[in-house]
């Protein structure tokens, strides 16, 4: 027997909180769940970020960037479907949110730093398609509102955020869990800087693209993105961003296949 927890929201007896009827979609997706057979990442946890992370200037301002989540949500959903347990780290989205196994939302890099470090030592797995920031203001969120009348000209000082993947490569070390995948937003050159940055945070895929090609980016259903891992270099051509994670998730299945005990067992 397995339980579906309940909903959260407005209950008969007039209060906000956890006692309703879940939601159908719920409902289904676990029943879906249980029903399907196994899929080829069963018994791997696999840790997906999504989503652009945001710095807090003061309480009505932001530095923010043009990620909708798209592409992480898309990988969140086609590898539960393949039978993975999900845990997905949603900074600001525009895209509903998959039901996974867990759904931890996160605002700033500082917050899916932390998220993601709590998480990652039991996955067999971690995709950072998060847009996280590389810079937050230094002297941390203005508890007042910033009033121009009292600038002139306004200048904020930021410092770099601590860059998550390479923590997580530094962390792994030699030790071949979790496999890493990072992305590499360019504009221009793709590949090139994608092997780097392979390289230096040491992970083992790296899916690039041309933020500014046509059918790529931010706000679109499409990618039209590179596969770089240590061995190959495959360029692909434009399609859903449903179809990009679909081969991601096959290259990631080759990559957990070549070391064959899973961390995580079923
Ligand atoms: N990333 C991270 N922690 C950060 C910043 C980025 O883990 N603080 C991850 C992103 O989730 C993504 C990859 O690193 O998977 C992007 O690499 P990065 O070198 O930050 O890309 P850019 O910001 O585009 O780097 P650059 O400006 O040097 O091109």
């Amino acid at each position: 027997v397995r339980f579906v927890e309940p909903g959260e929201g407005y209950l008969a007896c007039g209060w906000m909180g956890a006692g309703r009827l879940a939601e159908p979609q719920v409902i289904v997706e676990a029943a879906g769940r249980m029903l399907q057979p196994r899929g080829s990442l069963s018994g791997y946890r696999l840790l997906v970020t999504a989503g652009g992370t945001v710095e807090d200037l003061d309480p009505v301002r932001f530095i923010g960037n043009r990620s909708s989540g798209r592409m992480g949500v898309a990988l969140a959903r086609e590898a539960q479907a393949r039978g993975a347990e999900v845990i997905l780290i949603a900074a600001r989205t525009s895209v509903e949110l998959p039901h996974v196994a867990e759904v931890v939302r996160v605002r700033s890099a500082r917050e899916m730093h932390d998220a993601v470090s709590a998480r990652a030592g039991a996955a067999d797995a971690v995709i950072m398609a998060a847009a996280v920031a590389d810079f937050t203001p230094a002297r941390g969120a203005a508890a007042a509102k910033i009033q121009k009348s009292e600038h002139g000209r306004l200048t904020i000082e930021l410092e770099p955020t601590t860059d998550i993947l390479a923590e997580l490569g530094r962390r792994r070390g030699d030790r071949p869990r979790p496999i890493l995948v990072g992305f590499a937003a360019q504009t221009g050159e793709v590949v090139e800087p994608a092997r780097r940055k392979l390289l230096a945070k040491r992970l083992d895929l790296v899916v690039a693209n041309d933020v500014l090609a046509p059918g790529a980016g931010f706000d679109v259903e499409t990618n039209q993105v590179v596969l770089v891992s240590r061995e190959a270099t495959e360029p692909l051509p434009v399609m859903s961003k449903a179809e990009v994670a679909g081969l991601v998730l096959d290259r990631l299945e080759d990559l957990l296949a070549a070391v064959p005990l899973p961390a995580a067992t079923p």
